[in-house]
């Protein structure tokens, strides 16, 4: 055990000074030996990052006026997050939210009109925060549309709908983020994925091809970010009941699949909360690049 500690000395192994070995008290008859890790400058991210207080962070959550959006932001109120802006096209639903997520004692609400398939509504609400809030810790890059029927039937337009909002539009919103981002340090991109970027069904293949293209970006622009600070990680929810899929599972079709779910339930939006709090709040700190699938086992269901 020893010899093998020593190895890790090596240069060129472990980076020198990372880790220190101590021996392990009351174990040291065993001649077990633990490794102390300290914390290590680390040459390849430009600015340390330290945790802000959550009292002091700025959150946005696109797509807040309904469904996931607006339960994440719900969340990020009662956890005391210091600002939280709220996007989306319907601003008299993200004037209701806000209203609750003051009731839920966030520090500060802002409510922004945001188009995602638009550019310009995009560079507009980024200058907005940029010029008022001068930060963003948290992206939730959540928006998206969702449109079924099949492939065969369906125009290149309908295409280009569903890409605008979950691909492009995800994307536009990644980029401006980061860049304000990386003026103070670094934060976290939460990127709303689904199973369906992993698997595919029958009847919503654009959906899936964008929700595929969301995993990859996560994966991608984590890479490249990394040196920033910036943190990029995916929430792959299973089928979680909301606006988006109202009424289908009271139908044959909803009941069957609800069959092929291993734990044999849709999922409810406190199914999210763990999973979304460990994503945003930074206590992954070493996660990044991640996809988490938050659904009762229906990505693992039999072949
Ligand atoms: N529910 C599920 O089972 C499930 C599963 C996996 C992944 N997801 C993903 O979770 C996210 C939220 O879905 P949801 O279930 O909460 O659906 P939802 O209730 O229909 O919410 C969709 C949100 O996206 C916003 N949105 C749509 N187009 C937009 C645009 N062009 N610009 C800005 N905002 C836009 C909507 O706001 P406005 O209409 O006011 O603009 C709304 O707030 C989506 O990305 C979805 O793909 C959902």
């Amino acid at each position: 055990m020893a010899a093998a500690a020593n190895s890790f000395r090596q240069p060129g192994l472990i980076p020198r000074g990372h880790i220190r070995f101590k021996s392990a008290g009351s174990l040291r008859s065993a001649a077990i030996l633990l490794p102390e890790v300290t914390p290590m400058a680390n040459p390849h991210v430009e600015t340390e990052r330290p945790l802000r207080p959550l009292s002091q962070r700025v959150a946005l959550v696109t797509g807040a006026s309904s469904g996931l959006g607006a339960h994440f932001a719900r969340l990020l109120a009662a956890d005391r997050f210091g600002t939280i802006v709220l996007a989306a096209r319907r601003t008299d639903r993200l004037n209701a939210v806000a209203e609750e997520c003051m009731r839920l004692r966030a520090g500060r609400v802002i409510v922004l009109p945001l188009d995602v398939a638009d550019g310009d509504s995009i560079r507009d609400a980024f200058g907005t925060i940029a010029k008022g809030e001068r930060r963003l810790d948290v992206l939730v890059n959540n928006a998206g549309i969702a449109e079924a029927g099949p492939a065969i039937d369906s125009t290149l337009e309908d295409f280009d709908r569903v890409m605008d909002v979950n691909l492009r539009g995800v994307w536009g919103c990644a980029l401006e983020a980061a860049r304000l981002m990386k003026t103070h340090g670094g934060g976290d991109i939460v990127n709303i994925a689904s199973i369906l970027g992993l698997r595919v069904a029958n009847g919503v293949a654009a959906y899936a091809v964008s929700k595929a293209g969301v995993v990859q970006m996560t994966k991608a622009l984590a890479l490249e970010w990394a040196r920033y600070g910036i943190r990029v990680n995916a929430l792959a929810p299973g089928y979680i009941e909301t606006e988006i899929n109202d009424g289908f599972f009271r139908t044959e079709a909803g009941q069957k699949l609800i069959g092929r779910i291993p734990m044999r339930r849709t999922g409810q939006l406190a199914d999210l909360d763990a999973p979304f709090r460990l994503l945003a709040h930074g206590a992954s700190r070493y996660m990044t690049g991640a996809v988490l699938t938050v659904d009762g086992g229906h990505t693992v269901s039999s072949l």
